[in-house]
């Protein structure tokens, strides 16, 4: 079965940022050198450890923090760094302000949407619940329809199991996917929503412990008395999950597909709604963060809304990434630092990044080719810190890939210093690419 498992896992592409586990801090917030896959950047890893401390006290609400920095200098990893730090149970909501230019919705509405998947709901509900330690979990698996190269569940047997009582369910391929997603296995026990399906995973069983020798894994007794049962059900939905459900909800037919844009007033019952669930006691509100990579997109228009959006009461914490210095307000003839109209960089607290050292490039190629399982000989180690320092460092990280399929080519796997200048020879970094495109503009199609 865990075989299985990692057979999906096999097909997820390792992201540029996957080797950041978190902000590398110890526990006074002082930065590590090199700690967590991030490599010195020490003042803003040290400023994004408060903002994770505020956040978590829920004392950044509704404010916006600014990282800004030139290109490669790891403002996006900085900021994938603290939604690590931040735990599965706070929203984090990462996009390109490129993202709220669609033709389908307008970008205030996108960029509501996003707002608002950016801010939690704890509920806390009694359901209808199976409980029990997982004693046993077999996968269907078949082709997947729209990608034959990749195998997904198109359903799973579960057996579930008390001290008292134990069952088989046939469960459905879309709640086999997210037994497969949260990696649920043998010897965990869990909690199914039985009407949602939403699944909750409470820890291992001590007999699962003691079976596969699992070190120092919490674990959890396992429960007694009958697998279904009503019980105290915890969970995160988001305020967009809540104004979908209220869209399909008041949507006639259910074939029709709810429309992408969402009324305001949905919206308002929704806040009305959460507003009376916190007054009961029934959930609590769980600010998030809504991550706006490459924000020198946003217009004016833009901005302002998100501005005036920031001073709701349920709003998230922003958090912003630039890499223009003295720009153009998109939308205006305006100039303004980092192309941020000054009104919102007024309420934005700024965290700045600095181009790296050769050996902090250097580290940090090194620590991608190990994340991508990638063995580099000395020298070519140095070229591509050289490349890193001359170029960019996204240039030199971007090369190990084909560099490393020039090795495989020759049998040993091992970059050596021919592979990476191969791939430097065939793949251009943008400053040529710009020359090139100067030097033959007049030959290349124009729109
Ligand atoms: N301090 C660091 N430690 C480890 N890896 C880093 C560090 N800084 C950057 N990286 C890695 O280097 C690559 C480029 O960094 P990143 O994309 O974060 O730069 P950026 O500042 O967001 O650039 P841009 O302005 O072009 O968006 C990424 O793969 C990133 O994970
Ligand atoms: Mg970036």
């Amino acid at each position: 079965m865990a075989i299985e498992i990692r057979e999906i896992a096999k097909f997820e592409r390792i992201g540029a940022h996957s080797h950041i586990r978190g902000l590398g801090l110890d526990e006074k917030l002082k930065a590590l050198d090199v700690a967590d896959g991030l490599v010195g950047q020490k003042k803003a890893r040290e400023a994004a450890g408060v903002i994770v401390k505020l956040i978590k006290s829920g004392k950044m609400a509704g404010r916006g923090i600014l990282i800004a920095g030139p290109p490669g200098t790891g403002k996006t990893a900085i900021a994938v760094a603290i939604s690590k730090e931040l735990g599965r149970d706070i929203p984090f909501v990462q996009v390109s302000a490129s993202e709220f230019y669609s033709t389908e919705i307008k970008k205030t509405e996108a960029l509501i949407q996003a707002m608002r998947r950016a801010i939690g709901v704890r509920i806390r509900e009694r359901r209808i619940v199976l409980e029990g330690e997982v004693v046993g979990l077999d996968y269907n698996m078949v082709p997947n329809p729209y990608n034959p190269t990749q195998k997904i569940p198109e359903s799973a047997t579960l057996s579930l199991a008390t001290k008292d009582e134990r069952r088989t369910f046939t469960v459905s391929g879309r709640l086999a996917l997210q037994f497969m997603y949260q990696g649920i296995e043998v010897g965990d026990v869990i909690m199914i929503d039985k009407e949602t399906g939403r699944i909750v995973r409470i820890g291992k069983s001590e007999k699962a412990k003691k079976k596969f020798d699992l070190g120092d894994v919490e674990t959890v007794e396992i429960p007694s008395g009958r697998i279904e049962k009503e019980r105290e059900f915890t969970y995160v939905v988001t305020l967009h999950d809540l104004d979908e459900a209220n869209a399909r909800r008041s949507v006639f037919s259910l074939f029709e597909p709810v429309s992408r844009e969402i009324d305001n007033e949905i919206r308002e019952a929704v806040d009305e709604q959460v507003k009376r669930w916190v007054e009961e006691g029934r959930a609590e509100l769980v600010p998030g963060v809504l991550f706006i990579d490459e924000t020198h997109l946003m217009d004016i228009e833009l901005f302002a809304f998100m501005n005036r959006a920031m001073e709701s009461e349920m709003a998230p914490i922003i958090i912003l990434a630039s890499n223009r210095g003295f720009a153009k307000i998109r939308g205006t003839d305006i100039v303004a630092p980092h192309g941020i109209p000054l009104d919102l960089l007024d309420r934005l607290l700024i965290i700045t990044t600095e181009p790296y050292t050769r050996d902090e490039i250097r580290k940090i190629i090194e620590i991608r080719a190990e994340e991508s399982k990638i063995e580099l000989s000395d020298d070519a180690l140095e070229l591509l810190t050289d490349l890193g320092e001359r170029n960019s460092l996204r240039y030199a990280v971007q090369l190990l890939a084909p560099a490393h399929e020039f090795a495989k080519l020759k049998n040993s796997g091992k970059v050596e210093v021919d592979d990476v200048k191969r791939a430097s020879e065939l793949f251009v970094d943008v400053g040529q690419s710009s020359d090139y495109l100067k030097r033959w503009e007049e030959k290349m199609v124009a729109q």
